[in-house]
């Protein structure tokens, strides 16, 4: 069951009148979320900016710029994403989110993932990874590995803005997303297999559409047992 676009506007009609923490104070207006309520990739970052806090839309400045041209790079289009933020109200000169305020805003974040039930969710920077991994590692170590928790695929990323100016990290994250475009082929056939439908030649059209990995998907629709699959 995927959520209702019904049900997403509720959760982000509840956020813009949100005063749980003092960034309401500061705030033009908070910025719950954005994307189609069917989405299967969610990527999460820090917290609206400047561009973000006067549009009301997550990633709409220059990173998100970036953001957008990478997911285009390996065939994603971002309007089948749902992007969204750790914090939903843009700090004071887009200083680090505090403890207080991270706790205060996370239950927001903890609906979205429950509603949404992404197959794969893209954390983008260390704030987002440290939020949903805590404890899994740092950034440098995990970024463009493919994480598994609770029945569901995260990867770690650089955050965009860090690589705005930096063309070795731009680089690193492009090769990063590379790899993301086979995960999604994996998540996508062993959805499938769940669900019972898809056959091999299915799964393989998919992987070769993708650049997945043909051998995984070819054992997941023979239903090779787990097989270390997810
Ligand atoms: N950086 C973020 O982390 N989030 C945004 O929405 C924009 C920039
Ligand atoms: Fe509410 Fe989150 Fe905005 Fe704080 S940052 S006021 S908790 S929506």
């Amino acid at each position: 069951m995927v959520a209702t676009t019904e049900e997403v506007l509720e959760l982000h009609g509840r956020v813009r009148k949100c005063t749980a923490c003092p960034l309401h104070l500061t705030r033009i207006q908070a910025v719950p979320g954005y994307g189609p309520a069917t989405a299967r990739v969610m990527a999460v970052g820090e917290a609206p900016g400047e561009n973000e806090d006067r549009e009301g839309k997550p990633f709409v400045g220059a990173a998100g710029r970036l953001l957008t041209s990478l997911l285009e790079s390996v065939g994603l289009d971002r309007r089948d994403i749902y992007i969204t933020n750790i914090v939903k109200c843009r700090p004071p000169r887009n200083r680090d989110p505090e403890p207080l305020e991270v706790e205060a805003c996370s239950h927001y974040l903890d609906e979205q993932i429950g509603l949404l039930r992404p197959d794969v969710i893209l954390l983008l920077g260390r704030h987002a990874l440290q939020r949903l991994l805590p404890g899994a590692g740092g950034i440098s170590r995990l970024h463009g590995e493919r994480v598994r928790r609770d029945d569901r695929v995260y990867v770690p990323l650089f955050h965009p803005a860090a690589a705005l100016y930096n063309g070795g990290l731009k680089e690193t994250l492009e090769a990063d997303m590379r790899r993301v475009r086979g995960y999604l082929a994996d998540a996508e056939a062993t959805r499938a297999r769940r669900a019972g439908g898809a056959s091999a030649s299915d799964l393989r059209k998919v992987a070769a559409a993708a650049g997945g990995d043909q051998m995984d998907l070819v054992a997941a629709a023979a239903g090779g047992d787990q097989m270390d699959l997810f």
